[in-house]
């Protein structure tokens, strides 16, 4: 059950400090604490007790000797610990999180941090003319709040926008959230086992409080866009003379809605997925619109494209289609499993040499010229060559390649040389003049925090991630203890929706923190063994993959040669292996110098708190809860 509503705002520089209050881990970490290492010798326990001295043993069998005797904690054990989490950000994946703690019966105090004067994230801070979703909306939502109102087969981003907060305002949630509060630094302190964070409130830089928390979670997102001068994110695209165009110029992730574009000469400078979707909704309403394709790639369907309109277009869901997305949930959920059947296959593509990779290839070339045929130039200029469709997330483009054929439309191959007062000059010496430029090219994916993020021993994640980062299966960093990262380097981003890997994650973090709460664990961190064994699989198993060829992509921090940050595997390979957390690939640090010292004083939390005390035999009606015994209803079997 958790706590902490927006009634308990901290003050400006006040500590809201649950271990002070006695709230958090209680007794704070006593000198006393045990910590585990792996070596390569096994399992080595040192400790390092309240008498001062380090003691190690290879051999946990050994008994080891302490100067101050051990003493038994008189409380039941299983009580558990309140456990203090704070998210840094409010969208989707900090949104699921939210959910699981709220429902969950261990004591955890939550505050979620969001820098954007509205939750939402992605949703929230793309509104770009034709923003939508690439995965069919019935798929796009937690499997736990199903939506019986998306209207259409893709939804828009503004009906995402309101699925979120919708879901947040029904389920109780909006309280943990503490709207225009940027995390501005974290630093672990490992005198109190727990992370010391600053956050802005506002945009006064003076204006900053303190905050801690056992557990930090960065679920800041990967695509982001942070607008402060301090912190800036998005990326404009390194061309010479930018500064000087007299024009508006808009990026994708930071749209002014006030900009007029309609009747005005428009550039678009970029073709991934941001400019797919921008491209055909400016086209009808603008004299000329010429788009700077610099790069080929392969513009497909939608995913889910099978159960969408003709040739993978959107659709709107008719009354007989709604009426079943609110009154027939079985059959909701099997339409559901079926199209997440055809997201889930999509990684046979990505296998180079398979049949699939070399039919999807076919396949899209053959839909790209056949969209092109009126300019089939162009098809010459964007179809790749020298990488498989899925290198970069594939950009589904519904009605792009058809806008890119209109006649107020030229596409320009020629690559920019500068941005000029008037336009834009190509290096064949044409000066290209627009009223508003539209800069649809993407993020800063270095994944680097941009606020200092300091772990044990005075690490610097920023520092350690230079020149890439290294964590260990997606969610954790070696010398930054309880730091847990939703969407992080090495995941499964390339082929489905994102929502099922915030799920997945997030019951594998709530795993850890139960495991903190119940087991008096303080603290835990991968060990770098472990971390260089999962670099040593992933760098010999991914050449396997299209991610490995020649395209420029997110994948690789936006570069053709990057290191491939994803997950060596498919979706479901990376559910199945993130069921449970693996401990012995984590440092582990106690409250107590003996790890069994939350075993209490030999009575279990269920013998004191109403609970099924024979739950093992199975529930009855469903509730774990005592029962009132009367031989009454078991009459029939006693002997009279
Ligand atoms: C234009 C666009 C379209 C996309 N379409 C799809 C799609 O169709 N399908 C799909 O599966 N995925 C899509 N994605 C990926 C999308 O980002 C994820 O699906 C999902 O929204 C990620 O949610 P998140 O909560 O992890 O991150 P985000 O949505 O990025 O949320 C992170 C939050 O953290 C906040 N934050 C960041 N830094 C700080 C800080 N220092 N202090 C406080 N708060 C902070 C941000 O303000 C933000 O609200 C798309 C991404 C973009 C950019
Ligand atoms: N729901 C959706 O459909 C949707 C919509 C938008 C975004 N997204 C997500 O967001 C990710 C990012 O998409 P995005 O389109 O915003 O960014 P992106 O995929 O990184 O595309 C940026 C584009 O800008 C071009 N570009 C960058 N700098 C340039 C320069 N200096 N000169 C000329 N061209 C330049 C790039 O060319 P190069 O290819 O040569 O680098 C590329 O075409 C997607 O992969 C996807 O995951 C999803």
């Amino acid at each position: 059950m958790a706590s902490l509503s927006t009634a308990e705002e901290p003050e400006k520089t006040t500590v809201l400090n649950g271990l002070s209050q006695g709230a958090t881990i209680d007794e704070k970490v006593e000198a006393d604490q045990t910590e585990i290492k792996k070596s390569d010798s096994g399992v080595n326990l040192s400790t390092s007790g309240e008498d001062g001295k380090d003691v190690e043993c290879m051999n946990s069998q050994k008994e080891v000797k302490h100067e101050t005797p051990y003493s038994v904690l008189e409380e039941p054990n299983r009580v558990g610990r309140k456990i203090r989490v704070i998210t840094i950000g409010a969208g989707a994946s900090a949104l699921n999180l939210a959910h699981d703690i709220t429902t969950s019966p261990l004591d955890i105090e939550l505050v979620m941090y969001e820098k954007n004067e509205e939750l939402g994230g992605t949703w929230f801070e793309n509104r770009y003319p034709g923003v939508a979703c690439d995965i069919p909306s019935v798929n796009y939502q937690l499997s736990w709040a199903p939506s019986t109102h998306w209207s259409s087969y893709y939804a828009t981003g503004p009906e995402i926008l309101q699925y979120f907060k919708t879901l947040a305002e029904e389920n109780d949630l909006v309280k943990y959230i503490r709207l225009k509060h940027k995390v501005v630094g974290a630093w672990w302190k490992e005198e109190d086992q727990e992370w010391h964070v600053k956050i802005q409130r506002g945009d006064d830089p003076n204006d900053v409080i303190d905050d801690r928390c056992n557990v930090l979670v960065n679920a800041s997102g990967v695509l982001k866009h942070v607008p402060s001068p301090l912190y800036l994110k998005w990326k404009w695209p390194q061309i010479p003379g930018r500064e000087t165009f007299q024009g508006p110029m808009l990026h994708s992730a930071a749209w002014d809605p006030s900009v007029e574009w309609k009747g005005k000469k428009v550039a678009v400078i970029g073709s991934g997925s941001s400019a797919v979707q921008i491209v055909p909704n400016l086209q009808p309403h603008v004299p000329n619109l010429k788009c700077f394709i610099r790069s080929t790639s392969w513009v497909t369907a939608g995913f889910g494209s099978n159960f969408a309109g003709k040739d993978g277009a959107n659709f709107k869901y008719n009354e007989t289609q709604k009426k079943i997305l609110k009154e027939d949930p079985k059959t909701y959920l099997r339409y559901r499993k079926n199209i997440e059947n055809e997201l889930n296959s999509r990684f046979r593509f990505i296998l180079n040499g398979s049949p699939e990779q070399a039919a999807a290839r076919a396949f899209a070339e053959s839909e790209m010229r056949k969209k092109l045929a009126k300019k089939p130039w162009i098809a010459d200029h964007i179809v790749p060559t020298d990488f498989a469709v899925g290198c970069r997330r594939p950009t589904p483009g519904n009605g792009y390649l058809e806008a890119l054929c209109e006649d107020n439309v030229d596409v320009i191959t020629a690559p920019i040389l500068e941005i000029t007062q008037k336009g834009i000059r190509t290096t064949d010496g044409v000066e290209h003049e627009f009223d508003v430029i539209v800069c649809a090219t993407g993020f800063d994916v270095s994944w680097r925090p941009y606020y200092p993020t300091i772990g044990k021993d005075g690490h610097d994640l920023a520092e350690d991630w230079k020149d890439a980062p290294s964590t260990y299966l997606s969610i954790t960093v070696p010398h930054f203890p309880n730091y847990l990262i939703f969407n992080g380097p090495f995941g499964p981003y390339g082929h489905g929706s994102f929502l099922p890997i915030a799920e997945v994650l997030s019951k594998h973090f709530m795993q850890m923190i139960e495991k903190m709460s119940m087991e008096h664990l303080t603290s835990f961190h991968p060990t770098e063994e472990a971390v260089a064994d999962f670099a040593e699989h992933r760098r010999t198993f991914l050449p396997r993959t299209a991610w490995n060829s020649p395209c420029r992509s997110w994948f690789k921090q936006g570069r053709v040669d990057g290191e491939i940050m994803m997950w060596p595997g498919s979706r479901i390979h990376f559910f199945e292996n993130m069921k449970t957390p693996r401990w012995e690939d984590y440092q582990l640090k106690y409250a107590n110098r003996n790890r069994f010292h939350y075993l209490g004083n030999g009575f279990s939390a269920r013998e004191f708190d109403g609970r099924d005390l024979s739950w093992y035999l199975g529930l009855l009606d469903g509730e774990d809860k005592q029962p009132v015994f009367s031989r009454e209803q078991i009459q029939d079997l006693l002997v009279v």
